[in-house]
C-alpha cells in the first residue's frame, strides 16, 4: 500500500473513534491519508485529532475555497482508493442514492474508482429493510464492504452492527489496492 492515496471518509457513527486508530496504522504503512468528514463525525471526534495522525489537512466542508478547484474534485482525482469507515445507515442511503450535500457525499459521487465501507450501527438500523435494500444497491454498484461485525454495540445490545476491525479493513484495503488497475499509476 506504500505511497498509495486512501481517501478516509469518516461519518457519526460512535464507532468514529476508532478511525483514529484506522488512519494511525494507515500512515504507519506509508500510505497518504486525506480525511473528510462529515458534520455528525465532527461532533463526535475533532477534525484535529485526524490533522495531527494523517499530517494532511482534514476536509469538513465543501464552502472552504482558497484555490480555484474544489478540494473534492481535486480529491477525487488523487485517490487510489475511498474508504468510509464508520459508515452511517444515513451515509449508507445517500450513496445508494448518489445524494450529493456535504463534502464527503459530493467527493463520493465525482469518483469512480474502488469504494470500501465499514458500517457501523445499532444492530436494529442494520436490520431494518431500507438500509439492506441501500446495502444491495451498493454492492450492486461493485462498493466493497466490510463487517459489520456481531458482538456488543455502543449501546449495550448484542448483534451485527460493530464496525469491522481496524486489521480487518486494512487487510481488505490491501486486497483492493492489490487488484486495483491504480497501481500502475
Ligand atoms: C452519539 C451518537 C452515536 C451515533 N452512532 C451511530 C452509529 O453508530 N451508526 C449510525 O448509523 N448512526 C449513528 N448515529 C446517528 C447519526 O449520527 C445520524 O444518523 C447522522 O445523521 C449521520 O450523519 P452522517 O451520515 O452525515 O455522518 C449516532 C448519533 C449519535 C448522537
Amino acid at each position: 500500500m506504500k505511497d498509495k492515496t486512501v481517501v478516509l471518509g469518516v461519518t457519526g457513527s460512535i464507532a468514529a473513534y476508532k478511525a483514529a486508530d484506522l488512519c494511525s496504522k494507515l500512515v504507519q504503512q506509508s500510505v497518504s491519508v486525506r480525511v473528510v468528514m462529515t458534520d455528525s463525525a465532527s461532533k463526535l471526534v475533532t477534525p484535529a485529532t485526524f490533522l495531527a495522525i494523517s499530517r494532511n489537512p482534514v476536509i469538513t466542508t465543501l464552502w472552504e475555497l482558497p484555490e480555484w478547484q474544489p478540494k473534492h474534485i481535486a480529491l477525487s482525482d488523487e485517490a487510489d482508493l475511498l474508504l468510509i469507515a464508520p459508515c452511517t445507515a444515513n451515509f449508507i442511503g445517500k450513496l445508494a442514492s448518489g445524494i450529493a450535500d456535504d463534502a464527503l457525499s459530493t467527493l463520493a459521487v465525482s469518483y469512480s474508482g474502488p469504494t470500501i465501507i465499514a458500517p457501523a450501527m445499532n444492530p436494529k438500523m442494520w436490520s431494518h429493510p431500507a438500509v439492506k435494500r441501500n446495502v444491495e444497491t451498493l454492492l450492486g454498484q461493485g462498493v466493497i464492504l466490510v463487517g459489520p461485525d456481531r458482538g456488543r454495540v455502543a449501546c449495550g445490545e448484542d448483534g451485527t452492527g460493530r464496525m469491522a476491525d481496524v486489521q480487518d479493513i486494512i487487510e481488505t484495503c490491501r486486497k483492493t489496492l492489490g487488484q486495483s488497475p491504480a497501481t500502475q499509476k
